[in-house]
């Protein structure tokens, strides 16, 4: 089955189990964008849109998401938000080089399959010295937690990996920086990071 396909059954339970656990994690991540100007900020992989209620209305949204039955979801959501939606995928990214200020990567490059690519396109679209605000469940370098190992043979095909090693990840993406790197959630299975594309 592919991810496409199992979001859309996943769908309509998606909050129930997500919202309320997340909510905090949300919050503080995306306190990191300011509170005035007006940023073009891409959501990847929105989702049914459980960040909105913590986005700053002053800036431009572009939510994209592979799955038409996790956006329209997010339909419900937003408010007043100046928000465009595209229905495309995370890994190749449907914009212009260098046309966001800040990309918001919650709970995704942990769910493609191939998530040096998700950076890799994040990157691209970003501008210099633009940003990209993560949370997700990484493995440290050399952690063996066999359970999630045995458990990503089968879960990646439908709902998330949970074999990604973030600092693997970052060594495929030149040019980009970590800002900051705290543990969410989970005793820090779940990370918040802030990285940073390096200036032109
Ligand atoms: C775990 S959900 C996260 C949703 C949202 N970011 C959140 O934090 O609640 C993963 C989302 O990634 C989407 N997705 C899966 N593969 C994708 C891809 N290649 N490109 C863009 N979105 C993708 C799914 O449809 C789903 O909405």
């Amino acid at each position: 089955m592919s991810l496409k396909t199992s979001y859309h059954f996943i769908a309509p339970v998606y909050d129930v189990f997500l919202e309320r656990s997340t909510s905090q994690a949300r919050r503080h991540s995306l306190a990191r964008l300011p509170q005035q100007g007006c940023l073009q900020v891409l959501l990847n992989g929105a989702g049914t849109g459980l960040d909105f209620p913590f986005l700053p209305p002053c800036h431009e949204y572009t939510a994209l998401d592979l799955t038409g039955a996790m956006l329209a979801r997010s339909l419900d959501r937003g408010g007043d938000l100046k928000m465009t939606r595209v229905q495309g995928d995370g890994m190749r990214l449907p914009f212009a080089d260098e046309s966001f200020d800040v990309a918001v990567l919650h709970l995704i490059l942990a769910v493609v399959p191939r998530p040096e690519l998700c950076l890799a396109e994040a990157a691209r679209v970003l501008k210099p010295g633009g940003r990209i605000l993560l949370f997700d469940k990484f493995l440290r370098r050399g952690q063996q937690a066999w359970m999630r190992r045995g458990l990503n043979f089968f879960i990646k095909h439908f709902a998330t990996r949970l074999d990604v090693v973030f600092e693997e990840v970052l060594e495929t993406a030149p040019g980009l920086r970590v800002v900051s790197d705290e543990p969410a959630l989970a005793n820090g299975w779940f990370r918040l990071i802030e990285i940073q594309k390096d200036m032109a």
